[in-house]
């Protein structure tokens, strides 16, 4: 084939793809069977390889390219990503509805227009296209900073790499949000149990994971897919008037639009159609935890505006949580990384909102006690989106064979060693320290979880049994372990071995916080270990600094700085560091942060849980305030830090659920004593 022909035959192609793409993804109505699609796009692929300079950046072709990366870089929002205020009861509605009523003046007698959609439970993304292109896509982050994922983004194959069509803004920012549909969650969540993974807990966690993928290889094998449901900045020329017929645009433009949406004009139609959704959500192909309410009319958005970082047109009407009944089997106790002992319960599965429930935390014991919860009990547990399961409250207790009530155990449950109470809190901690298997799970959990070395396919079974067969006692052994040791191991073929061992060697490349954050160090969480590595700029720094020269950091008091010299001094640790260095795990150098910036918190949004034993709440929240930071009431992803006191509540959990930062009080009463970033 000669050239120009070539290039005709490549844009020919191209097109017949992406008008597949189209009718497949956003009409539901492809024409093509799968072996048609296949047998264009291998032609094209051949096609492009023998004359690369036709091939155009946007072509099908190119979905999956660049490769794997260390960190996702930041991207600042134009037009922040808003949040949404929520509603859960019917008279809530109506008092939303009267509020925008009053702001625009309107009469009783004279109903607002709404479009209600589907509340999504996925990520909010940010597709950027200029002149028509898609050039780039972001996370929505805190509304304000988000993640970079093109490179992901361009992987999902219903989202296009061009919009269709002209008379779009040559800069359009189209939002949206990505989801992993039911089907694909499940078949994901299949193959990892059958490679001896961690599955996911729910198809938001699994979206968010392969979204946020560092390699855009790993991300195009995930079946990820997106509705679109708005647009940044909706007040500009040659966009629609209403937001329903945005909507229409948008599936014209070649997104993927929900069938599910509505014009409906008052309230009355709203809740027939929150309801209608309600009892449909099991056989939703996505899965959707309200529904969201949106004034229709752009004009009318426009004069309502927002206030902090929800508009004032728009409501999510979320679905109740769902209860139900099963009985307590027994009540074990968990060791964490530290060794502190975690009560949960152990009850006969069972099925709610798409998950099966064999645990349910029981938070401490004090909860266990108030809610006086025994072996045998009939109780009503609930789980409310992804939050971890919990008991709400006993319903019928057996009247024989009730189990005694529970009571800390003298020993730890899993290595024997005597437990011990941890100073000033209410808790126990196994004595057995890294001799402890569990708290060596744990650790090495830790250490290969998606914020520290991010070591895919390593879930909690397979550490179970690395721990078990003694082939790995310390993170630094996981870079001895190769194909031949790991297949001995039961249910590990040669792929999966060989999967793990090149992600194993993947994590390597990582940054001096994530090393720092992965080691474990008590007192150290994200934020401080990102503080350390900002102002210390290099691990040998660290191993080599005084204990009072940690002092100095602003952020850093007498309790981080103790635990951190600690750390780096015990000849253990540094051995550990000494092995993980020498098997090759490095990272770029560091950027030192500047001095002190003023009002260290603004636009931080701060939520405190339990009981904070050395200030009071207020003393805490006036602290946060005048650094320019705010105090929320419940863990959203929008947190910025959630601030951990005695006995926390659910708020933690939904914190490392979100992965949310937490602070100690510690940690907390360090900033206040100095002046300086978090
Ligand atoms: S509109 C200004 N529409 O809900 C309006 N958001 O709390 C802001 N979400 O993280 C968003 N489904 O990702 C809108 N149909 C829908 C949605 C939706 C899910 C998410 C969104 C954001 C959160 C806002």
């Amino acid at each position: 084939m000669d050239r120009e022909s070539a290039r005709d035959r490549i844009e020919k192609l191209s097109a017949l793809i992406r008008e597949h793409d189209y009718r497949y993804y956003v009409l539901d109505d492809p024409e093509w069977s799968d072996a048609e699609y296949d047998r264009h796009f291998r032609e094209l692929e051949k096609l492009e390889s023998a004359f690369p300079e036709w091939m155009s950046q946007d072509s099908p072709t190119q979905r999956v390219s660049g490769t794997a990366r260390n960190d996702l870089a930041p991207v600042r929002h134009d037009d922040p990503l808003l949040s949404l205020e929520k509603v859960v009861e019917a008279s809530e509605f109506e008092a939303f509805d009267r509020r925008v009523r009053e702001r625009l003046g309107r009469e009783q007698s004279d109903p607002i227009a709404y479009v209600g959609e589907p509340k999504y439970d996925g990520l909010a993304v940010s597709l950027l296209y200029e002149e028509g292109v898609l050039t780039r896509g972001a996370t929505r982050g805190d509304g304000l900073t988000g993640e970079d994922v093109t490179a992901n983004v361009r992987t999902i194959r219903s989202i296009p790499l061009r919009i269709r069509g002209s008379h779009w803004p040559r800069r359009l920012e189209v939002r949206g949000e990505i989801y992993l549909p039911k089907e694909a969650f499940r078949a994901l969540n299949q193959v990892i149990e059958k490679e001896g993974g961690r599955p996911f807990v729910n198809a938001r966690n699994a979206a968010a994971g392969s979204l946020r993928q560092l390699d855009p290889r790993v991300a195009s094998a995930r079946p990820l897919a997106f509705f679109a449901y708005g647009v940044g900045r909706p007040f500009q020329a040659n966009l629609p008037e209403c937001h329903s017929e945005l909507l229409e645009r948008l599936r014209e433009g070649g997104f993927p639009v929900t069938r599910e949406y509505r014009r409906l004009i008052g309230v009355g139609p709203c809740l027939a159609y929150f309801r209608g959704l309600l009892e449909r959500r099991n056989e939703l192909p996505f899965e959707a935890d309200g529904a969201v309410f949106k004034v229709d009319e752009v004009r009318e958005q426009e004069q309502l505006g927002s206030v902090a970082r929800a508009p004032r047109w728009a409501v999510a009407f979320k679905f109740p949580s769902e209860e139900v009944t099963t009985v307590v089997e027994a009540i074990e106790f968990q060791i964490g990384r530290t060794g502190t002992l975690t009560p949960v319960a152990r009850v006969a599965p069972v099925f709610a909102g798409g998950a099966r429930i064999a645990h349910a935390t029981l938070h401490n014991m004090d909860e266990i006690a108030r809610k006086d919860i025994r072996v045998g009990d009939t109780v009503s547990l609930r789980r409310a989106g992804d939050v971890i399961p919990e008991i709400i409250r006993v319903l019928s207790r057996q009247d024989s064979g009730r189990g005694p009530s529970v009571d800390w155990p003298r020993s730890c449950p899993v290595c024997g060693a005597p437990v011990e109470q941890v100073p000033d809190e209410a808790t126990i901690r196994c004595s057995g320290g890294l001799h402890c298997p569990a708290q060596r799970k744990e650790s090495l959990r830790h250490f290969s979880s998606r914020a520290a070395l991010d070591i895919q396919g390593l879930g909690e079974k397979l550490i179970g049994q690395l721990v078990d067969t003694g082939l790995v006692k310390t993170p630094a052994d996981l870079y001895r372990l190769d194909v031949a040791r790991l297949i001995a191991l039961e249910r590990m073929g040669p792929q999966s071995a060989a999967n793990l061992v090149a992600a194993i060697e993947q994590s390597k490349q990582t940054t001096l916080a994530r090393f720092l954050y992965a080691l474990g160090i008590r007192e150290v969480g994200q934020v401080t270990a990102r503080l350390l590595a900002e102002s210390m700029g290099s691990l040998e720094a660290l191993l080599g600094a005084q204990e009072d020269e940690l002092l100095t950091i602003e952020g850093i008091g007498p309790v981080i700085g103790h635990a951190v010299w600690v750390f780096f001094n015990d000849p253990g640790n540094r051995q550990v560091i000494d092995r993980l260095r020498e098997a090759g795990v490095q990272w770029p150098n560091v950027e030192l942060i500047s001095d002190a910036v003023p009002g260290r918190f603004a636009g931080a949004l701060f939520v405190l849980t339990g009981k904070l034993a050395t200030v009071t709440r207020e003393e805490a929240e006036t602290f946060l305030r005048e650094a320019g930071g705010r105090i929320g009431q419940s863990v959203t992803r929008k947190t910025s830090y959630v601030i951990v006191g005695e006995n926390p509540g659910h708020k933690l959990d939904d914190a490392r659920r979100l992965g949310v930062p937490t602070v100690s009080e510690t940690e907390l009463l360090e900033w206040m004593s100095k002046p300086g970033l978090p």
